[in-house]
């Protein structure tokens, strides 16, 4: 074999890995975003396929909108097909506008991303016009909107197509590219849409808000097992799904992320310390050696309450008709954390299966807590090991409901929360 060619073998591979731990870095970053993706009509139109998997494998929701002239360089069904939900071409569709007309588009998505969008795009939406779908949701829209032109060198050049875009972006529109190279009408300059994998980091590094940027949060989640004898334990229904959530919200926000995890079965979020401990002594005992250094501790663990005096070494008989355990009550992690250092941030949870804000209230004031997210739990309401949940969040001298919706999108809402109170506390 040529030296090249296992040189660029080796690259290959080399690159592959880099590739696949950049997609894991990122990984799971676009998880219940939904993502509106625009397609107007250029050579580069195929492209925006791969816009769409990439978006889906980082957990996305795409919903595809297409100009007329898209649909002549590719078939809406190509989009359906992959995307699983049908795609928007008709400004005027009965039926589209029963369902989800250009109103509820614009609404529904988080961020716009148009890729490819053409000259004559970029100057119908410069221009405000509203003469297709994707024009007339764009100017409906309140979200964020990015543009990922894409034309030949001459027409990116001229004048007025510089001007539309100078335009837009004085109003807030995101110009993504274009890139420089060899165009499809084999002219060399700028006019190259940005590569799929370029404007799907763009899209993801809108959603890292910063508001927690250059501070240490760490969190913990689960449940605790307590070890009756070598085969048995106490423990709670935790998942630890509502805490990874928020992990992942934080190191979203820009924080330094420890997790200290009770048993749980899910992936660690990209960017953050996962520090795995089994029983209560043993979470108490990570949390309060990284609580010195923590800005912010956030307390979404079930930490079991009692734990048994005595563990049996042997596996204990099953002979009598009746057993009795001694239990003995473990340690407020979370009071432990607010009462060794008042400068960190803490944030409670309180479970609750009745008297919601009363006890919730109650567990602020005795636990010395900053804030407390209360939710309910038990029969048929989620909290425990649902991937929905719905929070009542109090502080001192006030409190913010935030209704049901999957734990992702809870926790980016209510680290928006802490970090606004955070702000708020150190500021003043
Ligand atoms: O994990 P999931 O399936 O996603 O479910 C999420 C959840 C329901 C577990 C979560 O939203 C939640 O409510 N966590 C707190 C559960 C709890 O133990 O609540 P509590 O009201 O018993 O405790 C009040 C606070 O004291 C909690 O912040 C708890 O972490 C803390 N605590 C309790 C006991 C103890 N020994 N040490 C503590 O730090």
């Amino acid at each position: 074999m040529a030296v090249s060619t296992v040189t660029e073998l080796m690259t290959f591979r080399y690159n592959r890995g880099l590739v696949s731990k950049m997609l894991n870095f990122i990984m799971n970053k676009l998880q219940h975003r939904r993502v509106l993706l625009g397609v107007t009509g250029g050579i580069a139109a195929y492209k925006a396929v791969e816009i769409l998997r990439q978006c889906q494998r980082l957990g996305a929701q795409v919903r595809i909108v297409m100009t007329p002239a898209a649909t002549e360089f590719i078939t809406p069904l190509t989009f359906q097909a992959l995307s699983g939900s049908s795609v928007h071409t008709q400004l005027l569709d009965a039926e589209e506008e029963a369902g989800m007309g250009h109103i509820n588009l614009a609404r529904w998505a988080d961020v716009i991303l148009v890729a490819p969008a053409s000259a004559d795009f970029i100057a119908r939406l410069a221009c405000g016009m509203a003469n297709d779908l994707l024009t007339t949701l764009l100017l409906a829209t309140e979200k964020p909107v990015m543009l990922a032109p894409a034309m030949n060198r001459a027409m990116f050049d001229d004048l007025h197509t510089q001007q539309n875009i100078q335009k837009l972006k004085s109003q807030g529109v995101v110009i993504l590219g274009p890139g420089e190279g060899v165009q499809a009408c084999d002219e060399v300059g700028l006019g190259r849409m940005l590569e799929p994998e370029e404007l799907v980091q763009a899209v993801t590094e809108h959603f890292q808000t910063g508001e927690l940027a250059g501070l240490n949060v760490l969190l913990n989640a689960g449940p605790t097992r307590e070890a009756i004898d070598p085969v048995r334990y106490i423990s709670n229904h935790s998942s630890g799904k509502m805490g990874f959530a928020l992990a992942q919200a934080c190191a979203e926000a820009g924080a330094q992320v420890t997790l200290v995890a009770g048993p749980a079965q899910l992936q660690t979020p990209s960017g953050v310390e996962r520090i795995d401990v089994v029983s209560a002594s043993e979470m108490s005992e990570a949390v309060m050696e990284k609580a010195k250094e923590a800005d912010i501790f956030i307390a979404s663990a079930a930490v079991v309450d009692y734990t048994p005096v005595e563990v049996a070494e042997k596996k204990i008989k099953k002979n009598a008709s009746e057993m009795q355990l001694k239990l003995i009550k473990t340690n407020d992690i979370l009071t432990n954390v607010a009462t060794q250092d008042d400068t960190t941030f803490c944030v409670g949870f309180a479970a609750e299966t009745d008297n919601l804000e009363q006890n919730a209230r109650a567990k602020l004031e005795r636990k010395s807590l900053d804030m407390i997210a209360a939710n309910w739990v038990g029969q048929s309401r989620g909290g425990f090991n649902s991937d929905y949940n719905a929070l009542s969040v109090y502080w001192k001298d006030g409190g913010q409901e935030i209704d049901s919706m999957p734990k992702p999108e809870l926790a980016r809402k209510l680290i928006a929360l802490i970090a606004k109170r955070y702000h708020e506390k150190n500021t003043t």
